[in-house]
């Protein structure tokens, strides 16, 4: 489906709808109603976590996401400290200073492709500062994230690509085994001190939680990164808002979350026979719901189709909402907020420049996105 018929589509399936079961692959619920998501996300006892996506060609064990309570809050005990907001703004100089090293080619240039050059290397270097891998590695790690998605219909290129994404993991918690490092600091040295259910961190446990970060962490913000420069180009009013007043950047950022998310759809299994919405989900069922969809929900949000930096509350769920809640959201808004402003205080005005490339919707985002800068005036 285009992408500017996607939020329509889902619009039309909420009224008319909005908990549906379609045979599409293999069969599965749709849930696009705000009200009924937070149901299911509410209650993850009927509504289990153990297959990420529709579709998802390899049952992966992903530590914390497709865990289920109580075995999931011993990871987040452990984790949320490690990736709390104060933490994550302890990077603040790390990203301001790679934000400006990316993005110095275009602002000399006077553009580029933003998707490419800006978008695609940031979130995957900001992540393995984060977990203290070595910065070269972020190519390699690109590459075996895109085998990933793109072979996630295919078990044997997903098992490949996941296999080559866990040994370079494996690599980092041996050497940090073998020499640990100051846990105040980095990250591996931290969890491999921890323990489980009253056993020490294993080796395995340590590998599959920095896999699931890398995994959940640079393509979703790839895509945030590319959605939110799409949108201050393309409506010169919210630009010149941003540009007058800074201090709306933060719910601006908010606001572009919530009007294109990059993760569209995630997936739960229901444990037993069960009402939703009106409708009967038998035991043993994949239950999609659809985050982008709730974020325009007319119930919840006033003009919902609008872009509007200001907006409060804004209650979206483009990072999930209950016991999976992303860990890793205030790192991608410092990212996020950290790029716009970076873009406004070097340049006049930003615009679109020539035609751009769409991500498949699930990931969304673009693949290209030209842009031309002009100078301040
Ligand atoms: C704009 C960027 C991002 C978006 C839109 C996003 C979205 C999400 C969503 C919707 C979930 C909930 C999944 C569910 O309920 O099944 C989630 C979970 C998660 N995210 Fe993110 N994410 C982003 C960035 C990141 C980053 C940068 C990291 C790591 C540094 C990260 C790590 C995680 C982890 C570990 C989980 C699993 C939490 C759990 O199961 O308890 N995410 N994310």
């Amino acid at each position: 489906m285009p992408f500017d018929e996607v939020f329509s589509r889902y619009e039309q399936m909420r009224q008319q709808c909005p908990v549906s079961h379609t045979n599409d692959r293999g069969g599965y619920w749709n849930v696009l109603r705000y009200k009924d998501i937070k149901s299911v996300i509410k209650d993850p006892y009927t509504f289990e976590s153990g297959v990420p996506f529709v579709g998802s060609a390899l049952k992966e064990r992903f530590i914390p996401l497709t865990l289920n309570p109580p075995e999931h809050q011993m990871y987040r005990r452990i984790l949320n400290p490690l990736m709390s907001r104060q933490r994550f703004e302890q990077m603040a100089p790390a990203v301001q200073a790679l934000v400006t090293e990316i993005l110095a080619p275009l602002l000399a240039a006077g553009g580029g492709d933003f998707a490419s050059d800006v978008a695609y290397p940031l979130p995957a270097r900001v992540l393995l500062k984060f977990l203290g891998l070595e910065d070269s590695t972020w190519g390699s790690l690109k590459a075996m994230s895109k085998e990933r998605l793109e072979g996630r219909a295919d078990p044997r290129r997903a098992q490949e690509a996941a296999a080559a994404f866990r040994a370079v993991v494996s690599d980092v918690v041996a050497d940090r085994q073998g020499s640990p490092r100051d846990p105040e600091t980095d990250f591996f040295s931290a969890i491999l001190e921890e323990s489980v259910d009253g056993q020490p961190m294993s080796t395995e446990d340590a590998v599959t939680i920095g896999y699931q970060l890398m995994a959940a962490g640079h393509d979703t913000t790839t895509s945030a990164l590319t959605s939110a420069v799409y949108l201050l180009s393309t409506h010169p009013d919210v630009q010149q808002r941003l540009r007058a007043d800074r201090n709306l950047i933060d719910s601006a950022v908010e606001e572009m979350l919530r009007f294109e998310p990059p993760l569209h759809r995630v997936a739960r299994t229901s444990t037993k026979s069960t009402c939703l919405g009106g409708e009967e989900i038998p035991e043993g069922e994949l239950v999609a719901i659809n985050w982008a969809a709730a974020n325009r929900d007319p119930e919840v949000f006033t003009a919902p189709n609008e872009l509007d930096p200001a907006r409060t509350p804004n209650r979206h769920l483009t990072f999930g909402q209950g016991v999976h809640m992303c860990l890793g959201a205030p790192l991608a808004r410092l990212e996020l907020s950290t790029v716009i402003n970076t873009i406004l205080d070097h340049t006049g005005w930003i615009e679109l420049d020539g035609p751009y490339k769409r991500a498949a919707v699930g990931i969304s985002g673009f693949d290209s996105l030209p842009i031309r800068f002009a100078s301040r005036a």
